[in-house]
C-alpha cells in the first residue's frame, strides 16, 4: 500500500505536513467503507455520540446547524438533498475505523484528535471553510467533488445567519474528485469545500495542536492543583511605606518569582502535557472493564494455557481501547507513561514497558510477556484493563 502517494513518510513531513495540500489518488486501494450511512445515522441517535446535521437551506435559512443525538425519525425529514450527517469520534465506536490509524503512527500519538465520519447525499457539503487542524480526507464511499486552496484566517469574510464560519467570496485554486480510497490532505488555514456528488461518505482523520490558551490555560490548572497551590505569599519583612496605598516593586519581584519557579519546572511542564494530550474526549469514551482483574487474571490471559504462544494462536491480543491515548515521555532516570490522562511513571527494567505500549494499538505479545514477569509492571497493566484503556482482542 501507498498511503502517501509514492512519498516516504518523512519526505511527507518535509514537504507537506503543515505546509501545502497533497492529493493522493488511491492511498487505501480497493477501500472497502466500514460503515454504512445508516450506521452512521444509527450512531447519532446514541447519547454519547457527539453528531451534528448541517443544512444548505434550512427554510430559507442559510447553513443551519442541528446538533445530535437525532430521533430516527429526524432522518425521513431531512430535504432529498444538499444536507450533510457528521459523527465526530467514529474511531472510538468501530474498531474498523481505529484500525485505520495505525497507517498514521508517522504522526506522533498527542497530536490525534480522531475520526470524523460525513455522510451526505447528493450536493450535500458543510460549506466553504477553513479548519485549525490538519486533516486527512479519505474518501470512504461514493464521490465528492473538493474545491480548496488559499490561505484563510478569522478575518476572510464569511457568510452572515449562520452559526458555522462558512467563507464567503472564496474560490479556492483546484478542484478535484474523490473516489473511494483517494485521500486528500490539508495543512490548518486553508480554505476548501467538499461537495458529494452521490450518496458520499468521508471520514477525516483530523489531528489537533494545542492552542496558546490551552497551554496557558491547561499548565496554570495543572499547577493549581497541586498541593503548594494554596500557600499564600508571605512579607515577614514588611517595611512602613509613604502611601499606603502604593504596591512596590518588591511585591511584583515576589509575583514574578512564583511565576518563575513554576515555569522553570520543566519536569511539570511534561507531565501535565502527557497527561493533556492523552485526556479521553469524552467520559463515555474509556469504561471502566465489567469484571475488574486481579492481577492474577491478566497474568492469566497473557499466559494463558502453557504458553504464550498459545494465547496469540488463541487470539489473546492485547489492545487499546478504540478512542484511549498513549504517549510517554522520556526523563533522564525515569520514563512517564501516559494513558487515558493518567501518569505512570518507570524506573529502571519498568521504562521499556512505556515504547513497548505506546507504539500502536496492538501490543508486541512476546515482549510483553516477557516485561509482565515483573510483578510492579503486572500491576500496572491490570491498572489499565480496570480502567478500560486496554482489552483482549
Ligand atoms: C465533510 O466531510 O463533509 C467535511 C470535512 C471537512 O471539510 O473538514
Ligand atoms: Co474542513
Amino acid at each position: 500500500m501507498d498511503m502517501l502517494g509514492g512519498l516516504t513518510p518523512s519526505e511527507f513531513l518535509r514537504d507537506y505536513w503543515q505546509k501545502k495540500p497533497l492529493v493522493i489518488r488511491q492511498a487505501f486501494p480497493d477501500f472497502q467503507c466500514p460503515v454504512s450511512a445508516d450506521e452512521l445515522a444509527g450512531l447519532a441517535c446514541e447519547e454519547g455520540v457527539e453528531s451534528r446535521i448541517v443544512i444548505e437551506n434550512d427554510d430559507g435559512k442559510p447553513w443551519q446547524l442541528h446538533n445530535g443525538p437525532f430521533s430516527p425519525d429526524r432522518f425521513s425529514s431531512l430535504p432529498e438533498q444538499d444536507w450533510t450527517l457528521l459523527v465526530q469520534g467514529l474511531d472510538h465506536w468501530v474498531p474498523d475505523i481505529a484500525d485505520l490509524l495505525e497507517h498514521f503512527r508517522f504522526i506522533p500519538n498527542w497530536r490525534l484528535d480522531d475520526i470524523m465520519a460525513s455522510f451526505a447525499p447528493k450536493g450535500g457539503s458543510v460549506g466553504p471553510h477553513y479548519d485549525q487542524y490538519d486533516v486527512f480526507l479519505l474518501q470512504a464511499q461514493g464521490h465528492r467533488r473538493w474545491t480548496f486552496g488559499g490561505h484563510c484566517d478569522h478575518t476572510s469574510p464569511r457568510v452572515e445567519g449562520t452559526p458555522l464560519r462558512i467563507l464567503s467570496s472564496w474560490d479556492g485554486e483546484e478542484t478535484v474528485t474523490l473516489a473511494p480510497g483517494d485521500m486528500l490532505y490539508l495543512p490548518p488555514g486553508i480554505g476548501h469545500h467538499g461537495v458529494a456528488e452521490d450518496d458520499c461518505i468521508t471520514l477525516s482523520v483530523g489531528f489537533r495542536a494545542p492552542t496558546v490558551d490551552d497551554i496557558l490555560t491547561g499548565f496554570t490548572d495543572f499547577l493549581c492543583s497541586q498541593s503548594d497551590a494554596s500557600d499564600h505569599l508571605n512579607d515577614p519583612d514588611l517595611k512602613i511605606q509613604d502611601n499606603p496605598g502604593t504596591i512596590q516593586p518588591d511585591v511584583v519581584d515576589r509575583l514574578e518569582t512564583v511565576i518563575r519557579e513554576k515555569l522553570e519546572a520543566r519536569r511539570q511542564l511534561a507531565l501535565w502535557f502527557g497527561q493533556f494530550s492523552t485526556a479521553p474526549k469524552s467520559m463515555d469514551i474509556v469504561v471502566p472493564a465489567e469484571e475488574p482483574a486481579s492481577t492474577g487474571d491478566v497474568a492469566e490471559a497473557i499466559h494463558a494455557g502453557e504458553h504464550l504462544a498459545e494465547a496469540i494462536r488463541a487470539g489473546e491480543q492485547l489492545r487499546w481501547n478504540e478512542g484511549s491515548r498513549f504517549a510517554y515521555y522520556e526523563f533522564a532516570s525515569e520514563t512517564a507513561l501516559f494513558v487515558d490522562g493518567e501518569q505512570f511513571l518507570l524506573k529502571g527494567d519498568a521504562q521499556p514497558f512505556a515504547p513497548l505500549l505506546c507504539s500502536g494499538a496492538r501490543v508486541d505479545m512476546p515482549t510483553l510477556a516477557r516485561l509482565s514477569e515483573d510483578e510492579a509492571l503486572l500491576g500496572l497493566l491490570t491498572t489499565l484493563y480496570n480502567q478500560g484503556s486496554i482489552y483482549f482482542e
